[in-house]
């Protein structure tokens, strides 16, 4: 898969681990930023990684900033972005199994580098189970994304 990785400055300190795991598990990384640790926008990273999903140049993507809940809140915002934030290896594997996440945040100032490989490893090498009543849930999660507002 193509993996669309963004992170903030607060989510830099984990960017090359998180990537280098990517890349040890097969998978391509799409580096949407940012490069430094200069203050930049969480916003405007989940909107690159979003948008990566959404136009096929990524299958799922990865957001990085200081706390996760950011750019997971952020993430959340766009149709079609299922992001969760996910500091146990239970939940970013089950979130893709039975709600088809698709964007995983992490906090770079809350987890350590070895916890950020086990949670890339679980998350990417999870599958959505396809079971009807995880696609019933799916379809009243999409039905939300509906509501006036949204707007
Ligand atoms: C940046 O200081 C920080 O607010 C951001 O990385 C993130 O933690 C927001 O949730």
């Amino acid at each position: 898969m193509i993996i669309a990785l963004g992170v903030d400055h607060g989510g830099f300190s984990l960017k090359k681990t998180v990537s280098a795991a990517i890349e040890a598990d097969n998978h391509e990384v799409l580096d949407l930023g940012t490069f430094d640790e200069t203050p930049v926008d969480y916003p405007d990273y989940a909107k690159s990684v979003a948008e990566a999903l959404l136009n096929g140049q990524a299958q799922r993507g990865i957001l990085i900033c200081g706390s996760g809940v950011g750019a997971c809140v952020a993430a959340n915002k766009i149709v079609g972005i299922r992001a969760c934030l996910c500091h146990d290896t239970y939940s970013a594997h089950q979130g893709v199994e039975h709600d088809d996440m698709n964007v995983l945040c992490l906090g770079a100032r809350i987890i350590g580098p070895a916890l950020a490989v086990e949670l890339v490893k679980s998350f990417l090498a999870a599958h959505f189970s396809g079971s009807e009543r995880h696609k019933r849930r799916l379809k009243k999660v999409a039905a939300l994304e509906k509501t006036p507002s949204h707007d």
